[in-house]
């Protein structure tokens, strides 16, 4: 692969100890082209500015699709977490938008060679890692309306503390929808986010954090959040919205699933009603809620607001607290894991 680097690194003015999320993007990005059928061998160059036609295809009917993807480090090496789960999503959300999908070596062995340039950015503190975002978007300078027949996908990296600094409150969210039946909100689909802003913004302004999506036909069963897959305890039993065509199948939330399963924690994932949410609030039967994802790591949830009532949750169960160290050992390389790629 052609690697092109810097000549002098930005990262001894930066303070890894102070990161915020998305704000600093290291060194170097990948790029490939997409043209005439085929993706171009991918290439590793400066992180840089793009330069487009304003009639960018991407710009105006938003075939654009992204991945999320985190590196932890692990002495002076780095740990990347289901790499191969993260390309064959960007493929699903490739073919949903009807853009070409990108072999899975191209994605997976030019982020590799990536990490390698830039695990000194990683950094080191408790709750913080490196944050990767290969993206693809389509690059036809045409407004006609059609699929684009040439994309670009570039991958960049961009050292983060927590995207989320303390517990959430919540408001969950019955007029807006951000997904439908048939629609593309499975995918990791730019426009996705751009339909869940409005709303967002809204709840914002009463004072919360995020939103709890619901399902967008009835508004009676709970989706995702805003940036985060949703879980909760009831009873003693793990819980989370089983994934639809109107819910980002997270690889956070699978993870958690499975490795809840492995230590015999009673997990399900089925269709969670509001009803039986805020009946469970109301009888104490609710042990604790969370929100899952890549950038959110594992954020709890403190209070929901269901119409005007807002109620206060119980602090995180006792039961995650197995399943939350298994998981950060299993990303920070202490255990041996068939889901890590050592770098
Ligand atoms: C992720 O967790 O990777 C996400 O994509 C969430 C968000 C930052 C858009």
């Amino acid at each position: 692969m052609k690697i092109t680097k810097v000549e002098t690194s930005r990262l001894q003015n930066i303070d890894l100890n102070e990161v915020q999320f998305g704000k600093t993007m290291t060194d170097h990005m990948v790029v490939s082209h997409f043209k005439n059928g085929a993706w171009s061998e991918p290439e590793i160059v400066p992180y840089q500015n793009l330069s487009l036609s304003p009639a960018t295809s991407a710009l105006h009917y938003g075939q654009a699709v992204f991945e999320g993807m985190s590196a932890y480090p692990k002495d002076d090496k780095a740990v990347l977490f289901r790499i191969k789960d993260h390309a064959e999503r960007i493929n699903k959300s490739l073919e949903r938008l009807a853009m070409p999908t990108i072999p899975n070596e191209l994605f997976t062995e030019s982020i590799i060679e990536l990490i390698k340039l830039e695990k000194d950015w990683i950094p080191k503190k408790d709750g913080s890692y490196l944050y990767i975002r290969p993206f693809v978007f389509a690059t036809d300078e045409y407004v006609g309306v059609r699929p684009s027949s040439e994309y670009t996908f570039i991958a960049f990296c961009s050292p983060t503390g927590p995207y989320y600094s303390k517990k959430l409150k919540v408001k969950v969210e019955t007029s807006y929808s951000r997904a439908a039946p048939g629609g593309v909100g499975f995918a990791k689909a730019a426009g996705n986010y751009a339909a869940s802003l409005l709303a967002t913004q809204k709840a914002q302004a009463e004072g919360f954090d995020q939103l709890i999506w619901t399902d967008p036909k009835e508004h009676k069963y709970i989706e995702e959040s805003g940036t985060m897959n949703l879980f909760c305890v009831i009873d003693g039993v793990l819980m989370t919205p089983s994934t639809s065509e109107t819910i980002l199948a997270g690889i956070t939330r699978d993870s958690l699933c499975k490795l809840a399963k492995e230590l015999n924690i009673p997990t399900k994932e089925k269709r969670i009603s509001l009803d039986e949410l805020t009946q469970a609030i109301q009888n104490k039967t609710l042990q604790a809620m969370f929100g899952s994802g890549t950038a959110a790591t594992i954020t709890e949830i403190e209070s929901i607001a269901v119409g005007d009532i807002t109620y206060k949750l119980p602090e995180l169960n006792t039961l995650c607290v197995d399943l939350f160290k298994t998981i950060k050992e299993i990303k920070h390389g202490k255990v041996d894991h068939e889901w890590t790629t050592i770098v």
